[in-house]
């Protein structure tokens, strides 16, 4: 049976980290780290990942934002909005919920954030700076799989890790990060030809392919580190479940350890935003960034 890697436990330890470095900034620099987050319309998951950034911004102490805009706001709307938060010196991270509504380009909405206040780390310069391995601001839940898999393994140089999704969310920055540990990495995705041979070979999986339950145990490397991005909402015996990417029983049967769904890497996503904002802070005031 494969130990299972408590996420929610470890951002609760990486929250307590970022708490004391606020705090540090506000006693030494006078600087309250603030994060902005826009939301344009209605759709339910977002409204609870948005609450949820916000409640615990305000728990680590620093300065939360909600700017909620109608799902007809136009592009100019959205974009004069982005441009308001890059010009206001108390913001210093700003997060647009994707996806935004269909008549709005994202990239462009992306490229408009000050690269210095991009906590998601989706600016085509910040996603250039770590593909060249330049300080970035880096997306939030790729280094929270890499923070999960490194305390769980502790150095990953040389593993073979086999990332399945190719998503600019995920996939594409999770590879790029699990490269610069020094491992051997191959990006697969739903098209790949005979997955679970390429799977097999993986010392480090990291799944996101966004398809229910997909990789099963069979193709997992006895002993292997599987970290589960996937949250799924499906239907089982007349019951609503959230489940990964992974086939949990038959992994957990497998793998050296595992991140579970719920409680593996979901709760790291939010803890890497703060983490994000505080480094992001810390850079344009131009103090030195406490430990966290
Ligand atoms: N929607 C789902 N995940 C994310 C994320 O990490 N950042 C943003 N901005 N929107 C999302």
């Amino acid at each position: 049976m494969a130990k299972l890697i408590d996420g929610k436990l470890y951002a609760e330890g990486l929250r307590k980290r970022i708490a004391i470095a606020v705090a540090e900034l506000k006693r030494d620099h006078n600087l309250i780290p603030g994060l902005a987050v826009v939301l344009v319309g209605e759709d339910p998951a977002s409204k609870v990942y948005v609450a949820n950034k916000a409640k615990q911004t305000v728990e680590v102490g620093m300065n939360s934002w909600e700017h909620k805009m109608p799902a007809d706001t136009s592009e100019a709307d959205l974009l004069a909005m982005v441009q308001k938060l890059n010009d206001d010196p108390s913001v210093h991270g700003i997060l647009v919920q994707m996806p935004v509504p269909k008549h709005i380009d994202s990239a462009k909405v992306l490229n408009t954030i000050d690269p210095a206040k991009d906590v998601d780390g989706f600016h085509v310069v910040n996603v250039g700076r770590l593909s060249t391995g330049q300080d970035a601001l880096v997306a939030c839940t790729p280094t929270g799989c890499v923070m999960l898999a490194k305390d769980t393994l502790g150095d990953l140089s040389g593993l073979n890790a086999v990332v399945i999704g190719r998503s600019n969310i995920v996939g594409k920055p999770v590879a790029q990060l699990l490269l610069t540990e020094n491992c051997t990495v191959t990006i697969a995705h739903s098209r790949s030809k005979d997955l679970a041979s390429i799977v097999r070979g993986a010392d480090l999986v990291i799944a996101a392919v966004g398809r229910p339950e997909m990789v099963k145990g069979d193709w997992i490397k006895l002993g292997a580190c599987v970290i589960d991005v996937g949250i799924n909402r499906i239907e089982r015996d007349g019951k609503n479940k959230l489940v990964g990417d992974c086939d949990f029983a038959s992994c957990e049967a497998v793998a050296g350890s595992i991140t579970p769904v719920p409680g593996g890497v979901g709760p790291m996503t939010i803890a890497c935003l703060l983490h994000n904002t505080v480094k992001a802070a810390a850079a344009i005031k131009g103090v030195k960034l406490p430990e966290m």
